[in-house]
């Protein structure tokens, strides 16, 4: 049989020959291409997807009896919840000196809200320095080693739209100062881009099928199949700190949130925990974030899931609790930390499958019937993604800790207006100002509260206002309008 006979007998019987229309117009470089791509493809899956997910839009179903998750108040000292945080401190410090965390960014992603050419990695995310966000989170894996004299491991996973890309950056960029063999970059997977109306997989060119990444979700497997797990067992590494490219100051090591992960918070955090998340409270009933929820009753009684806002009723989301706080509380900024055995465990059992989201979405291709580019005025196609946090309802134990907005919480997404640069940029000046003052330095503020300057502390200098002030030279005040970086 050629090469096109075999092709075809895969995507007939599935309704996807339209893949190969062009095929006599391609060179040979270009049907190797295609055919490694039809290859890498799983077509027998793809009906019931279409099925599924385009013909029809899942009902979502809420985990039963739906409850608030509990969660770690961000006091320690609270009455509601109390915890340890010297102990979860101490082992989480612990735990870094003794090489047993990685540090993860998934970087896959297309960032098309934001619309920057390149890996959104590269993006100038610093507010003073215009640095870019992966220079940023090396600042953080270098300021643990000055702190804990060990090379944390960082993983970056990318996708085949970006690898590339991000690879001659990080290069060009002499690794920012991080020894070449503690960083490995792997690939996730992708998915075939669908006609929205027909479920037919688009056509990116005459020559290549549209797709997509498959989710921050697909970083599990991917974690597995890039050999990344095996690495980090070779190393000892037993806790991997997982985060988003587009957060310029989170806390990416946390000891505290680490040590509670491994079981160290004391009465109210006993057992170790599977996978841990932080939430930060909703600042109102409608802000569009995910929620911590938790199985009332079911299989899976007491096991937390996350809900995205769109899903959980609205009336759910604007009940109210007697002291006036908002019931469904705490939102997820998708932070976790993720336990090497409990990946590894997901990933050898043979029943281990995250749901599929779907997103519909403006997709470029061509017209399978002429050839003819198609810019989309609507949306035209189905995008298919998982989500990392469905593995949560998968644990047996899993940490819910509060932490403040400002604190951890600067988004870039939006080219404007809400999580966009210029909104990362005041949230950093903000935390910076609020270190600063803690610290005892006069920081000029305008009559609206915010600040009169512009601030950025690196990682590097400090990830919490205790390690700022245990540091020297700070000013004794900063000016009006004046841009500091420190
Ligand atoms: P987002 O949900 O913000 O998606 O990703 P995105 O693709 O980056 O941006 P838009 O929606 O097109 O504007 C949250 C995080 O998950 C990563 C992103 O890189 C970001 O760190 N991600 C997302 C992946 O690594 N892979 C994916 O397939 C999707």
């Amino acid at each position: 049989m050629s090469t096109l006979d075999t092709l075809r007998a895969r995507l007939e019987p599935v309704g996807q020959s339209h893949v190969l229309k062009f095929w006599e117009t391609l060179d040979p470089a270009q049907r190797d291409a295609l055919t490694n791509q039809i290859e890498s493809i799983d077509w027998a899956a793809l009906p019931r997807l279409v099925e599924q997910y385009v013909r029809n839009k899942p009902a979502f179903a809420l985990p039963p009896d739906v409850q608030p998750a509990p969660y770690l108040p961000v006091d320690p000292g609270a009455k509601s919840r109390p915890w340890d945080r010297a102990a979860a401190k101490a082992k989480g410090e612990q735990m870094l000196r003794a090489g047993q965390v990685a540090a993860f960014v998934v970087a896959g992603g297309q960032g098309s809200r934001l619309g920057y050419e390149g890996p959104k990695g590269c993006y100038p995310a610093g507010a003073v320095t215009g640095k870019p966000l992966f220079a940023m989170f090396a600042d953080a894996i270098l300021g643990a080693y000055d702190r804990y004299g060990v090379h944390v491991p960082w993983y970056i996973m990318t996708s085949p739209l970006n690898h590339d890309a991000t690879l001659e950056f990080f290069a060009a960029h002499h690794f920012f100062g991080l020894p070449r063999e503690s960083v490995r970059f792997f690939m996730q997977g992708v998915m075939p881009s669908l006609d929205i109306a027909t479920g037919r997989v688009l056509l990116a060119s005459r020559g290549e099928i549209a797709t997509n990444p498959d989710g921050h979700g697909g970083s599990l497997r991917a974690l597995h199949a890039s050999g990344s797990l095996a690495d980090m067992k070779q190393r000892g590494v037993t806790a991997i700190s997982y985060f988003q490219v587009d957060n310029p100051i989170v806390n990416l090591l946390d000891p505290v949130f680490l040590g509670l992960h491994a079981g160290a918070g004391g009465a109210a955090a006993p057992s170790s925990s599977q996978m841990s998340s932080k939430m930060i409270p909703k600042a109102y009933a409608e802000e569009k974030l995910g929620l911590f929820c938790a199985h009332g009753s079911g299989p899976r009684k007491g096991r937390v899931e996350i809900v995205e806002y769109s899903d959980l009723p609205m009336d759910l989301q604007r009940e109210k609790l007697p002291d006036g706080r908002l019931r469904f509380l705490a939102g997820s900024i998708a932070v976790h930390v993720l336990g090497r055995e409990f990946v590894e465990r997901l990933n050898t059992d043979a029943a281990f499958e995250l749901p599929w989201h779907r997103a519909e979405k403006k997709i470029p291709c061509i017209d399978p019937a002429t050839g003819e580019p198609v810019r989309p005025a609507a949306n035209n196609g189905v995008k298919l993604e998982r989500f990392v946090f469905d593995a949560l309802p998968m644990c047996e134990h899993s940490v819910v800790l509060e932490t403040d907005r400002v604190e951890e919480f600067a988004p870039i997404k939006n080219a404007e207006g809400q999580d966009s640069p210029q909104s990362s940029r005041q949230i950093q000046t903000e935390r910076a100002a609020r270190w600063l003052e803690w610290c005892g330095v006069a920081v000029p503020r305008k009559t609206d509260g915010t600040p009169d300057c512009v601030l950025e502390i690196s990682a590097r200098t400090a990830s919490t206002r205790e390690e700022l002030k245990a540091g020297a030279g700070l000013p004794r005040a900063i000016e009006r309008g004046q841009r500091l970086a420190l």
